[in-house]
């Protein structure tokens, strides 16, 4: 079932939303709540925000499979079979009969945080940052639609409150900055904040410069097409349903410090990047306003199925033998781990190149037998403890370039490992059980004694 907006599903989830009413500070104390709420797998609506009467922040949209699995109308087992399924589907966007988004209208704002919650999440950020506006923007040479999340440093704080710096690393808008700049034009661009979950992962599917319309990917991780409808100051269509738009122009030729910033990495990262200026802000009469924090589970929830799904699919589709894969939590995809059944150590070779050659973000990546649960790390580390000699089954390829937030390629330069943790064909790499009998025997017990499973 596909949830309309981002209010139509923090209705559907139920009791997976937990409300809260203390007043809360979007300078810091929202993100740390959020944060600190992170491990109950549920989203979160905070009601009540210090200094601004009425308005309300939705986090934690992601902090789950459980929730990821509810955007997308399926169980925690079928989510990654759905996900591939429906994102191989296209389903065009649509024109809008209404638009919610546009109830209220700031044309060329003074200060957009005055009109919106912004949220500073950690202790050394620099400003606060938007951190899951769907960019929208339009290549200037093809006219292709394309869309991803950028962090947007508002620049308030310097005096310029319709101004944010925009870190565009990744295709599809860096190569559309890229086109507008040779031309010395500016790049339209419009801000989507508070769009349904669906919308958010078709956003970071990952398309490449050429890709698809990641619009037509939301339309078809949704079920049903995304409505657009025409923004007001630049020559862009907006979903129709979101909570609120920025419209505005990236500047050509500009670059300032933006940063520093608690990255995806759990580091900071500060960078020289373009500058946003906003010409509207729209938004319902009564917004809710998103918010994302970095590291948490709501972007290792993004990027598993956004990257991992996507790299298993295709590593499947390449060799014999893959079983499953999981991006570790906290790594920001650079760390992997793939299980395998009856899989030559020939081959798992030609899988660890494959799969650090296929994802240039992932840098290291360790392959096992598909007896060890790679969602348990201490399994995870038993079989590369036990199973792998570093000399005999490693792979380090150098000279590669490094992933631009990854703290340690900095200086330039970037490598990957990969180890091979499968078993050899001896009893010695059996892991160790008990009888099965036996410990029937004990659950069973183990149930009928007061507070041991507790
Ligand atoms: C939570 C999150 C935040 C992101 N922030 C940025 C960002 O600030 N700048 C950027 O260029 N890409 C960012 N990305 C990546 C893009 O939104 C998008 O995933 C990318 O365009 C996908 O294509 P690629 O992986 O092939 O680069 C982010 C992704 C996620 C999941």
């Amino acid at each position: 079932m596909a949830y309309a907006d981002l209010r139509a599903f923090l209705e559907g989830i139920g009791d997976d939303l937990i409300r809260v009413d203390a007043p809360l500070d979007p300078r810091f104390e929202v993100a740390a709540l959020l944060a600190e709420l992170q491990a109950s797998g549920r989203a979160v609506l905070c009601e009540n925000l210090k200094g601004r009467p009425g308005a309300r922040i939705a986090g934690n949209l992601l902090a789950s499979r459980r929730l990821a699995a509810r955007a997308l109308g399926t169980t925690e087992q079928g989510l990654v079979d759905t996900y591939m399924d429906r994102s191989a589907r296209r389903l065009p966007p649509v024109a809008a009969s209404e638009a919610p988004v546009h109830e209220v209208v700031h044309r060329q704002p003074a200060d957009v945080g005055a009109l919106l919650p912004l949220v500073t999440h950690y202790e050394k950020d620099a400003a606060p940052f938007l951190t899951c506006g769907v960019v929208l923007a339009r290549d200037p040479a093809t006219g292709q639609r394309g869309m991803g999340i950028h962090r947007m440093m508002y620049k308030g704080k310097n005096g310029d409150g319709r101004r944010f710096g925009i870190f565009l690393a990744n295709p599809p808008l860096s190569a559309f900055l890229a086109n507008a700049e040779a031309s010395g034009r500016p790049l339209e661009v419009a801000v989507a904040l508070g769009v349904d979950p669906a919308m958010l992962l078709a956003a970071v599917v990952k398309t490449g410069p050429q890709g698809p319309d990641k619009m037509e990917i939301a339309g078809g991780l949704r079920g049903a097409p995304v409505a657009l409808v025409r923004a007001l100051t630049v020559d862009l269509e907006v979903p129709a349903r979101a909570e609120v738009v920025i419209e505005g122009h990236v500047l050509p030729g500009l670059r300032e410090e933006e940063g520093p910033f608690g990255e995806n990495t759990g580091s900071y990262f500060s960078n020289l990047s373009p500058v946003f200026e906003a010409s509207a802000v729209t938004h319902r009469k009564d917004f809710i306003f998103p918010a994302l924090v970095p590291w948490t589970a709501d972007v290792d929830t993004l990027l598993s199925l956004a990257g991992g799904a996507e790299l298993l699919g295709q590593l499947k589709g390449l060799l014999r033998g893959v079983v499953d894969l999981e991006l570790t939590p906290g790594t920001c995809s650079f760390a992997a781990v793939i299980a395998v059944r009856d899989c030559p150590k020939t081959e798992v070779r030609r899988l660890i190149h494959l799969a650090l050659g296929l994802d240039r973000r992932l840098k290291s990546v360790t392959v096992v037998d598909d007896d060890i649960d790679i969602r348990n790390p201490r399994e995870v580390a038993w079989a590369l403890a036990t199973r792998c000699q570093p000399a005999r089954d490693s792979v380090i390829l150098g000279g590669l370039e490094g992933y631009v937030i990854d703290p340690s390629a900095a200086a330039g330069g970037g490598s990957k490992i990969g180890y091979d943790a499968t078993r050899g064909p001896q009893p010695i790499f059996d892991k160790i059980a008990m009888p099965p009998a036996a410990v029937a025997r004990a659950r069973a017990v183990a149930a009928t004694l007061t507070g041991a499973n507790s």
